[in-house]
Order: structure tokens, then sequence, then C-alpha cells
């Protein structure tokens, strides 16, 4: 009769929870279970731990093996409890000692040779281990940098089981975490390419100092898709938590960088409109994964050609909007992923998409209504600035042109716009002009007076605005005032905002 526990993490979205894998060995018919809610993968584990087991040299126990995982409770998906299974079964044999792993949670998917493969969901995982007081964790080599972000918990690498049990047998130190590389500087492309467009411009900048989102409407070539794409460069970085946010989410998509993994740069998402629901908000069989949506996390999701999306993929999207994050409910249970996100529509008037004045486009008015039609109700309720463009001219982009402002000069104002509306709206726990509530924004501290809101009125008066494109407008003036450095909003900032929010004639 043989026992030993070691620890893992198991994760439910972007939570994780520590694992106590305890392995009992006895005598009886030879062969292994699991228990403790495994799936499919967790039961294949047995036939992968056991030739990891032979061919790094140890003999498997021939006993009755029982591989218990707890809590009992939680779901406990993927590979990466591997190496856990490998080590409590040795330990369980008396082959290995796990003194030195007492207080570490082991982390990790074995190849059939032995060898120890990255797993997805490292950082959130090692995260959990240290909010459990765990004070070491044992992770692939390729996941160690990811570990390393973690403060407070002793990263080791390991390759392969061999340099485990080494490790654990004779104290042969293992790897420490490779030195971060210098995160790479922001790349992607810079608005200094975009020539003239002074609407378009001024339209990503209000989106970013106030956190606003954004459709852009206009006939192909207008420049939409260009400009959406530089929104991610004017926007500030992100702060120490919000960067461990959106790594983890990576993370557990297996999308980081190895060697600098932590993501300071606000993402950017731009799911094709036929990528299914699983790629949009997050899915799949088995564990759900994080989907377009959660990737753009406190970064930017751009539907391009938006109303060519489903009208499901549109419907989705709201209810995350609201909350900030997608619940995905499937057999196993719902897991939840962050997804704050800043939303870019980018839509041509029309379905035949032909160029503006081209006189191929018959569609009719009908037709054209019933297009843009798509985005309304709810979804373009939401957003604070709607704009339409008119294409530069060819005369002008081959025209020479003076030097464009770069992203790097307008993210220099958003930041100062930023930070105002962070000082001002601390008391309510708001950091940027779009998140503030209507409750805030007709309190007597903040209300706009009438020689301020006059052309706002006459909008409501005459049906062109709904009471919550009125409050969408005011927050938009106030994004205004700060790029301009102003206190308060003046009447100037309201007509502007107002502008900003007209849109298409649908
Ligand atoms: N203001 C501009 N400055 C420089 N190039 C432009 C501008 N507007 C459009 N272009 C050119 O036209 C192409 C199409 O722009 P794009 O952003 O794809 O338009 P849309 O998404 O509105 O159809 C761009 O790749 C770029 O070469
Ligand atoms: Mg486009
Ligand atoms: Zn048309």
């Amino acid at each position: 009769m043989g026992y030993a526990k070691v620890h893992s993490v198991a994760l439910l979205g972007v939570a994780g929870e520590v694992v106590v894998v305890e392995a009992h060995l006895a005598t009886g018919l030879p062969g292994m279970v699991v228990s403790g809610l495994p799936d499919a993968a967790l039961v294949e584990a047995r036939d992968r731990v056991r030739s990891a087991v032979v061919n790094s040299g140890e003999s498997w126990p021939q006993r009755r093996i029982t591989v218990n995982l707890l809590p009992a409770h939680l779901p406990k998906h993927g590979s990466g409890f591997d190496l856990a299974v490998a080590v409590a079964v040795l330990a369980g044999a008396g082959a290995v000692p796990v003194d030195l792993l007492r207080r570490a949670a082991l982390l990790g998917e074995l190849g059939l040779d032995g060898t120890v493969r990255p797993t997805r969901g490292v950082l959130p995982a090692v995260l959990a281990a240290a909010r459990a007081g765990l004070e070491q964790v044992v992770v692939p080599l390729a996941n160690a940098a990811e570990a390393d972000l973690v403060p407070g918990v002793t990263v080791r690498a390991t390759r392969s089981l061999r340099e485990l049990i080494e490790f654990a047998r004779e104290g042969v130190p293992l790897r420490p975490p490779p030195p971060l590389t210098a995160a790479p500087p922001p790349s992607g492309p810079d608005l200094a390419d975009i020539l003239g467009q002074e609407r378009g411009r001024r339209a990503i900048e209000v989106a970013a100092a106030g956190g606003h989102h954004l459709a852009l409407f206009g006939p192909p070539g207008a420049g939409k898709t260009m400009l959406a794409q530089r929104l991610p460069s004017i926007l500030p970085a992100l702060d120490d938590e919000a960067a461990l946010e959106v790594t983890a989410v990576h993370s557990i998509a297996g999308t980081l960088p190895p060697g600098s993994p932590l993501i300071r740069r606000p993402p950017f998402q731009a799911p094709h409109h036929t990528a299914s629901m699983a790629a949009l908000v997050g899915g799949g069989s088995g564990v759900a994964r994080p989907g377009a949506l959660s990737l753009a996390h406190r970064g930017v999701l751009l539907l391009d050609e938006a109303p060519e999306f489903s009208r499901r993929a549109l419907d989705s999207l709201r209810q995350p909007l609201e909350d900030g994050e997608i619940r995905l409910r499937r057999s196993g249970g719902e897991t939840s992923y962050p997804a704050r996100v800043q939303l870019v529509l980018a839509a041509n008037p029309c379905p035949c998409a032909s160029p503006e004045g081209d006189r191929k486009c018959d569609c009719s008015r009908l037709v054209r209504r019933r297009y843009l039609g798509r985005l309304s109700g709810p979804l373009l309720d939401r957003i604070d600035l709607q704009v339409t463009l008119l294409p530069v001219t060819a005369a002008a982009l081959v025209a020479d042109q003076p030097a464009m402002e770069s992203s790097a000069v307008v993210a220099a104002r958003v930041a100062r716009a930023r930070a105002a509306a962070a000082a001002r709206w601390a008391g309510v726990r708001v950091a940027r002009n779009a998140d503030v509530t209507a409750t805030t924004l007709r309190d007597h501290r903040w209300r706009l007076p009438r020689s301020v809101t006059g052309a706002l009125i006459r909008a409501l008066d005459q049906g062109h605005l709904s009471a919550r494109g009125h409050d969408r407008v005011i927050k938009v003036a106030w994004s205004l005032a700060d790029l301009d450095g102003r206190d308060r909003p003046d009447a100037g900032d309201v007509t502007e905002a107002l502008e900003l929010r007209k849109g298409t004639a649908l």
C-alpha cells in the first residue's frame, strides 16, 4: 500500500483553483483508474503518463493504482495534469520523494517519450497557485517566462520528467526561467500613413480619449479599415493589472509570444464575418476557449463589413458589451472569460459595395436601409460615435501632402485627456467618459447648463435623438473638452459631439 499527493491547478475560464492529485497504490490487478471528473483527455492521460514514466527510465508500478483529483466537484480539463499524475504515482510507489515539491504546483503535459510539453493557461494557473499560498511552480520550459510574470512564486522550468525526477531525488537544480527579453516596441500600422481624412482621424482620436465605441460608415476605399486598425496605436499602454488580465486570456488561447509574454499594448482583433461563433465569442468542443471577443479584452474588436455578420453573431455581442464578460454555457458547466472591448463597426452603405457615385450601384433606398438596419437597434444604440467618411480623392492622395501627425503625437493627447477624465470621475470609480453612468451625468456637479446643451435639446425635441442618445452625446462632449484641455464641455463641444453621432441617414 502506497500513497502520495502533489499539487496542480484546474482552470475554469481564467479562474484557477489548486487541485490535489493523489495516488493510492494497492495490491491487486495492475492498472490505473483516474477519478475526480476527468474529461476524455484525462482518461487518455493514463497511457501517456505510463509511457512517459517508462521512457524516463523508471519502472511502472505493477499495482492497482487509483489517481484522484480533488476537489471532485471541479471540472478538470486537458493535459496539464500529466506531470502531477506521473510524480504522484512514482511517489506513491516510493520511487521518488516529494519533500522538495511539497509547496509546489506541477503543470505540464507529457509526451510519450517523457518530454514535458507546453500547455495553455500557465499564467492564470500560476496566479492561482500563488494566491493559494504555494511557493513554487514547476512548469514546461516554454511556459516559464509567462509563469515568471507572477510575483511571489519561485518558477522552475523542466524539459522532461527525467529532469524533475532528478530534482526530487537528488536535488539536481531545475532551470530558472529564462530572462525576459525586452518587449518589442509597439508595432502595427501608424496614423501617419493616413493622408487627409480629418473627420476619420478626429473620430478615432475622440474614441480613444473617451473609450467610446465607434461606427465608421462610408463607401469602399474611404479608409474605414485603415483607420480602425490604427486605433490601438493611440490607446494608452495597459497598466499592470490589465496587462496580466490580457496575458492570462492569451495564455489560455495559446497565443503568447515566447520570451516576452507580457502583453502591454491593447490587443486588436478583427474576426472575419464568416468566423464561427466559437471563433467570435468563444466556445468549441470540450473546453470552452476564448474567442476574438475575449482576445480583444481591454483592446479593440473590429467588426469589419459589420452588416455581413450573422444576426446571431451580432446579437451575441450585446450582453458582453454590457457586462464586460462573456459567459459560455456548455454541458460541463459555465465558463466565463473577460470581454471588455472597445467595439469598432465598419460598414459600406449598401450591400453591392460599389464606390460612391458609381452608376453601377442601383440598390434602392429600401435595400440600403435594410442593409444598415441589421446593425440598428440594440447594437448601434450602444455606439457613441457614428460617423460617415468620404474617400479622400485620388488627386489628393497623389498630391504633395504635408506630413500627417503620427500615432505617437496623437497618443500623447489621448493620454492627457484620459488622465483628466480619470481624475474627474475618480469619486465614482470610473476612468473613461464612455463608462460614466446616466446618474453621474445628471448629478448637479456635472450637469451641463442649457446654454451649453441647446443644440441637443433641439435635436431631442425634433425626434432626432433618443434619451439614451442624448446621454451619449454628452459623454462625447466631455471627451472633446478633455482633448482640448478644458474643464467642461461648451456649446461647441456639444455641437461637434452631435455631429460625431449622426452616422448615416438610415
Ligand atoms: N486617407 C487615406 N490615406 C492614404 N491611403 C488611403 C486613404 N484612404 C484610402 N487609402 C487607400 O485605400 C485603401 C483602401 O482603404 P480601406 O481602409 O481598406 O477602405 P475601406 O475599409 O473604407 O474600404 C487603403 O489600403 C489605402 O491604400
Ligand atoms: Mg474595409
Ligand atoms: Zn449598392
